[in-house]
């Protein structure tokens, strides 16, 4: 079925407070628009077109790579108003979907189920029944269940407010129907607004039955409409996150501490995360993992029985087989670790390959650098690759052993088996097998005195 998806989203988002338009709001990696928009991808909608108003500009800029049109809302006067602003766009044969841009979760089984309607009546409506309906348009039905029409709650009387079964705003609707319906819209109600929701009388008037299905729950078409409602989506959102990582097998320690923002394109067997640890971007993370608490991985491929400490960042960064990092270790974007390697606790790498079985394990900063196999940095080694504008390379060839507090100023190369005496400041080029070291003597002052306090 072809289907043409309008997203409204020219709401203000007052209770926001915020400088943000409303549907930018992120939840996970996204925001709010950008999830609605997924949604309708996965639908297949033919065209997807988002009503914007507020911030509209912003709007627009913040989310280039939607492929959608673009339809403004100059003054915001209402749900029907916003939808007549797309009107052009509609033919007679559309089958039109409308969804709200600060609705982010709602599920692909929903709207299937709402579009599979359509084959019966020209308008179908997703309701949810809420323990407290407050606020929301209610759907009023004759005895027998018919859906006869929707009061918002502002017009509603006291037995109307009574009924718990509520209108989520999603629905779907044939586009010759809703043309026609829409040019019969007023605004004479409480809030003097054009209402979407009283096409459903004017159907109802011209003989249309119309169908309902029921939110497969209720978190599924909550809206945003301030920032506790966003924090409590966010936790639903997390809380289905990890539920399907623990299906796939994934141990957490606290499901309701971990968070992701972004994708685990793959995760192997007994994987165990600790808590607070966040995903962030595309990452993969092979068989027997352990993540350490309060860990971030960022954009990178973690290989098999790797152990990751506490409070380690890694970002952009390739971690071969059994490897062990951190705690409090930075891998920045451009690392590439290979298999066996050892980075210990304050050590941060940038641009840097590591061969199998070498080590850094102490409190280093080594950057655009490429180290063998077997090699060992001793405590406090920086690698100087900057002179203020250019950037250059460190080699590090196999079997070297880099004593501490060592300075390596780039460009320069460590020949393999080379031995750098602790405490030295190594400009030039190495030779293999041998002990390089840059140090001024000791001297001893025997003559010496302390001062003395008078
Ligand atoms: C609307 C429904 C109500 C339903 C509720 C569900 C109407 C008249 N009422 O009420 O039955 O229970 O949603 O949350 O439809 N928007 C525009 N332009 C406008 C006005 C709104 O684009 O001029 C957008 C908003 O950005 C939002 C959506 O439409 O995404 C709903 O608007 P909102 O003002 O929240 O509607 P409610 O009064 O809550
Ligand atoms: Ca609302």
């Amino acid at each position: 079925m072809a289907i043409k998806t309008l997203i409204l989203a020219a709401g203000k988002g007052t209770r926001m407070r915020s400088a943000l338009p409303k549907v930018l709001h992120k939840i996970g990696e996204c925001s709010l628009l950008e999830h609605v928009y997924k949604l309708t991808q996965a639908l297949d909608s033919e065209t997807v077109h988002i009503i914007y108003g507020h911030g509209g500009e912003t709007l627009k800029e913040s989310l280039p790579t939607l492929d959608a049109n673009w339809v403004l809302q100059a003054e915001q006067l209402g749900t029907g108003h916003a939808v007549m602003q797309a009107e052009r766009y509609i033919n007679k044969e559309d089958n039109i979907l409308i969804l709200y841009g600060d609705v982010p979760l709602l599920a692909k089984g929903s709207v299937d189920k709402l579009l599979s309607l359509l084959s019966e009546t020209a308008l179908s409506l997703l309701t949810v029944n809420l323990e407290n309906p407050t606020g929301y348009g209610r759907i009023v039905r004759t005895d027998d269940g018919k859906v006869l029409r929707i009061v918002e709650e502002k017009d509603a009387d006291s037995s109307e407010k009574e009924i718990d079964e509520v209108n989520t705003g999603i629905m779907a609707v044939k586009g010759a129907e809703l043309k026609r319906w829409l040019g019969q819209l007023d605004s004479n109600n409480a809030q003097n607004e054009y209402y979407l929701t009283d096409i459903i009388e004017l159907a109802v008037k011209e003989g249309v039955e119309i169908a309902t299905c029921q939110a497969g729950s209720e978190d599924e078409v909550l809206g945003v409409n301030n920032r506790a409602q966003l924090a409590y989506l966010e936790r639903v959102f997390q809380n289905k996150a990890a539920d399907e990582l623990m299906e796939k097998g994934v141990a957490f320690r606290d499901p309701a501490r971990f968070d992701i923002r972004g994708r685990l394109e793959s995760v192997g067997q007994d994987v165990e995360i600790d808590i607070n640890v966040i995903i962030e971007g595309n990452c993969s993370i092979g068989d027997r993992v352990k993540i350490g608490p309060n860990c971030i991985i960022k954009e990178s491929v973690l290989g098999s029985d790797i152990e990751i400490l506490a409070n380690s960042h890694i970002d952009g960064t390739r971690i071969g087989n059994n490897s062990n990092v951190g705690p409090y270790a930075r891998l920045r974007p451009g690392t590439v670790l290979a298999e066996g390697v050892r980075i210990g606790n304050f050590v941060e790498t940038k641009k840097t390959t590591v061969g199998n079985g070498s080590k850094i394990s102490h409190l280093s900063y080594i950057g655009d650098c490429e180290i063998g196999e077997l090699v060992n940095i001793g405590a406090g080694t920086i690698t100087c690759n900057y002179d203020g504008v250019n950037k250059f390379k460190t080699i590090i060839e196999d079997g070297v052993f880099v004593g501490s507090d060592t300075q390596l100023v780039a460009p320069v190369t460590l020949a393999k088996n080379t031995t750098i005496g602790a405490g030295s400041t190594i400009t030039k080029n190495t030779v293999a097998e041998s002990l390089t070291l840059s140090r001024s003597k000791q001297v001893t002052i025997s003559s010496w005195k302390r001062p003395i306090k008078k």
